[in-house]
């Protein structure tokens, strides 16, 4: 086994992991010293946990930090400040809206834009709904802060129209709002996995005012393919019909970072919020996650004032009037460390790795009679099928799952797979830019070796 494919982590089952992790729960009354604690540590959590630098890693969002962001989250950890206001800790809330304030322009946002940290892109997402069902209700004459859904004349009327491939985290926020998740359209996606506007039109049509569509979810970097629906057609629509325009940049907003990529994020500056997670491309600490506003007035529908903290009377910066989190971490600091060591060069380059490997991997499958992909790839993500011959096609969804399994099993590599209509697919994600075409042809060989058992005994 070479440097460059070690296995991933042990490899072991879930209950013999969990044999190896119990000792570290078992409380006593008598502490240990933390040499020993240390040494436990090293024996029975870190053979377990995933090695994230590893090139066999191609399946999550996940990465090891670089040199920058590890500086700052080593600092942020060292005094622990919570950053909710200046009287918590003057420095840090500082730092936090003054990166803000550098990323708003840094994406090329509104002059009026404005941003919060966040815990992740599930409560950015879970926020910017939150906001968007405010704003409707100031058009209906009342304040949801207030009076909340029961302000609405008829709650079940209230809509959001977003993509088939659009996050669960979406649905679980229309669940949080207390929409419940009747009010969520998911609308069929075209060829290439995107939001179809004139599907969009379509359905707006046979609405026919029936729903109150207050609003649209464009997603840049879907979670399964990484495609970027057409965010400027989108926000047309999104203004026609009165409807607050939220983006899920969660994965796929750091590739708007590239001059050659802008254009496909056509119209992001005219959309009302944008959520966006640095944990996830640029590999900064979790939890880092970002929401953008178009206006950063509109953080005022989030404000609640206490005697003791957050008075509305304080003009000091004050995080926590943003969002709601009232003990929040100092997350800008890894992520303005990080930014700030490697440069934006060295970031933009880095950025360009998975496109590239990705787009070669394509190419190449392109070529290959027994794959097929099932979408062009837009940034770091290809979802394709093994269809070896001697596989009857009615087989073929099993086989997928069988090679990701035996893959899985022998640990040295770390695939995904989804589900894409009626096709299981097997799915490549290229996160560490460490990571070279070569090593994705590693994938596509053990991909063939696995299926070739594919119906023998084990
Ligand atoms: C498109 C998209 N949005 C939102 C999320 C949720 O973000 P988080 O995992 O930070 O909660 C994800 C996670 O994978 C995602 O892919």
């Amino acid at each position: 086994m070479t440097m460059r494919n070690r296995r991933l982590y042990s490899g072991d089952s879930p209950e013999a992991v969990q044999r190896d992790l119990l000792p570290l729960v078992d409380f006593q009354g008598i502490g240990r010293p933390l040499a020993e604690v240390e040494r436990l540590i090293e024996s029975s959590l870190l053979p377990h946990l995933m090695q994230y630098d590893q090139v066999g890693f191609q399946s999550m969002y996940n990465s090891i930090p670089e040199p920058g962001a590890t500086l700052g989250a080593r600092v942020a950890l060292a005094h622990n400040q919570g950053v909710t206001n200046w009287q918590v800790s003057p420095g840090g809330a500082t730092l936090e809206e003054l990166c803000c304030e550098s990323l708003c322009r840094l994406f090329q946002l509104s002059d009026r834009a404005g941003a919060t940290f966040m815990y992740s892109g599930t409560y950015a997402n879970q926020q910017a709904l939150y906001l968007a069902l405010h704003k409707r209700a100031e058009l209906d004459g009342f304040n949801f802060g207030e009076e909340g859904i029961s302000g609405f004349r008829d709650p079940s009327r209230l809509a959001i129209l977003t993509s088939e491939d659009a996050h669960f985290s979406i649905d679980q926020s229309v669940r949080m709002l207390g929409l419940g998740e009747q009010s969520m359209i998911h609308l069929k996606v075209n060829a290439n996995r995107q939001i179809d506007p004139g599907q969009l039109q379509r359905t707006l049509e046979e609405l026919n005012g029936s729903k109150d569509v207050f609003c649209i979810v464009a997603t840049a970097g879907t979670t399964s393919t990484g495609t970027i629906d057409p965010i400027g057609t989108l926000s047309e629509v999104a203004q026609q019909c009165g409807a607050w325009l939220h983006v899920d940049g969660a994965y796929g907003l750091s590739f708007s970072l590239l001059p050659e990529y802008q254009p496909r994020f056509h119209g992001i500056a005219d959309a009302d919020s944008i959520t966006w997670d640095p944990h996830k491309q640029l590999g900064v600490p979790i939890p880092n996650s970002l929401l953008f506003l178009n206006d950063e007035q509109d953080f005022a529908r989030m404000t609640l004032n206490s005697q003791y903290f957050n008075r509305a009377s304080s003009h000091e910066p004050n995080p926590g009037l943003k969002s709601p989190p009232s003990t929040r971490p100092m997350s800008a600091l890894p992520l303005v460390t990080s930014l700030l060591h490697q440069g934006m060069n060295e970031v933009m380059e880095k950025l360009r790795v998975p496109l590239v490997s990705i787009q070669q991997l394509a190419e190449h499958l392109a070529t290959q009679d027994d794959f097929e992909s099932w979408h062009e790839p837009e940034t770091g993500i290809l979802c394709f099928q093994h269809q070896p011959d001697h596989i009857a096609d009615l087989d073929r969804n099993d086989l997928q799952t069988y090679i990701y399994e035996s893959i899985l099993s022998e640990g040295r590599r770390s695939i995904s797979i989804t589900q894409l209509d009626d096709a299981v697919v097997l799915r490549i994600l290229v996160m560490s830019s460490r990571i070279e075409f070569a090593d994705l042809l590693e994938t596509i060989d053990d991909i063939r070796s696995s299926a070739r058992n594919f119906g023998s005994k084990p």
